[in-house]
């Protein structure tokens, strides 16, 4: 039974929050699902019953994404769609100098909320009703109601007036990706066409995959991950760029990388290999990254780096390599079995191989030393590396 505006406003009921509390604190199981279903319906109309579960369910979901996900209220696809709240928080923050801020395509009100948390007044805007009850109810449960006006319209047809702008378009179409930045909902030139009329600037978050290409010359861009996963790409405009640069920014540090151009320098692997965090690949700046903490590239076309010394650094993971040798299956197998590898996992990078399946032809001793060998390139060649795990690290930052 899917959720409606109306649902949403029952379960912000005293009535649902008898039923909600208990739920939210032991959500069922999928095998307890149909006698905890059964027990409500007893008490209560059955799609009530089916939204305190759901409910229960999907806060347990968002746990991840929310810190308050247990006050809070969704529904399957806006959780889905929401920013997570240590990444809303982080792009909030440059909103220091707008008092009121759009939020264009709100959603459940991830956005929306780090905004008014941050104090800023925000008018909510959607398309959807559903995700409009969403944000009001979140609003409410959050104590920031005063603070969130939802709106339902078009972004498309901006009718309002806001001194800054926030945009988070949908990147799915049912269970497919999308990569096109015009097949976003809304397409990302109807947001570009608008950047002009809020004084106080724009921000777009867009898919981690960006083209560079299309970045227009007057944009800032931050690539965004979170512990080593690369979230989102956002385009700064007006007042919120800080300039029209391109840097990887790495939550939940929030220290940062700019992409300079800088060009590392080509050497065989040393005696560590350093693979980039993923938001610093994306804005471009691995040469940067290699100039700062004196690292040397091991192929023109390859992100990974070397050197001789550990470096530890938040930009970047790094393993200690035992050996590495020009790409030979048998010779790897003969040196696995002279080290009693256990192959705990394969890396590769500019190479076409199914790291799964090459890892199932390779020697593997169980209690053997564990190891992860990469698959890559390094000067030109194809070349593997066999790394031990024990140095794994990307500890203290530089
Ligand atoms: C990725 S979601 C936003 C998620 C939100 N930032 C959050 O954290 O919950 C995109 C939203 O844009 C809305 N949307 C798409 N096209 C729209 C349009 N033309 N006008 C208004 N809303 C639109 C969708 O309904 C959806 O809620």
């Amino acid at each position: 039974m899917t959720l409606t505006p109306e649902l949403i406003v029952w379960l912000q009921s005293d009535e649902a929050a008898i039923w909600l509390e208990p739920l939210t604190a032991r959500p069922p199981s999928d095998l307890e699902l149909l006698q905890t279903l059964t027990h409500l319906r007893k008490a209560l109309p059955a799609d009530h019953a089916s939204a305190l579960v759901q409910t229960a369910q999907l806060r347990r979901q968002a746990k991840g994404k929310f810190i308050d996900a247990e006050r809070m209220f969704f529904a399957k696809e806006p959780l889905q769609q929401a920013s997570a709240s240590v990444v809303a928080c982080h792009t909030a923050r440059r909103y220091a100098h707008s008092r009121h801020v759009a939020d264009l395509g709100c959603g459940l009100g991830g956005d929306s909320l780090a905004l008014a948390a941050a104090g800023h007044r925000v008018l909510s805007v959607d398309q959807s009703a559903l995700n409009l009850s969403l944000v009001a109810a979140n609003a409410r449960a959050m104590n920031l109601t005063s603070c969130v006006q939802p709106l339902r319209a078009d972004v498309r047809l901006p009718a309002w007036r806001c001194h800054a702008a926030w945009a988070d378009p949908g990147r799915r179409t049912g269970h497919r990706r999308i990569f096109d930045p015009e097949q976003l909902q809304p397409a990302l030139s109807s947001l570009l066409a608008q950047r002009r009329r809020y004084e106080g600037g724009l921000g777009v978050k867009l898919m981690p995959g960006l083209a560079h290409e299309v970045i227009p010359p007057d944009a800032e861009a931050e690539w965004i991950s979170v512990q080593g996963d690369l979230k989102q790409c956002v385009l700064w405009f007006g007042d919120l760029a800080r300039d029209r640069k391109r840097r990887a920014t790495l939550l939940p540090s929030g220290e940062e990388l700019e992409a300079g151009g800088a060009l590392a320098d080509v050497r065989p692997p040393g005696h560590y290999l350093y693979e980039p965090d993923p938001a610093v690949i994306r804005a471009g700046a691995v040469g940067d990254l290699a100039l700062a903490l004196g690292l040397w590239q091991i192929d023109p076309t390859i992100a990974y780096l070397s050197a001789d010394d550990r470096v530890p650094s938040r930009f970047a993971r790094h393993w200690r390599i035992l050996e590495h040798h020009p790409f030979d299956l048998k010779h790897l197998n003969r040196r696995l079995r002279v080290l009693q590898g256990q192959v705990l996992a394969v890396k590769k990078r500019g190479s076409p191989i199914d790291p799964e399946a090459f890892r199932r032809r390779l020697y593997h001793h169980d209690k053997g030393q564990p190891l992860v060998i990469v698959i890559t390139r390094a000067l030109a060649k194809p070349w593997m590396l066999i790394c031990s795990t024990g140095l794994i690290g990307r500890t203290v930052g530089r």
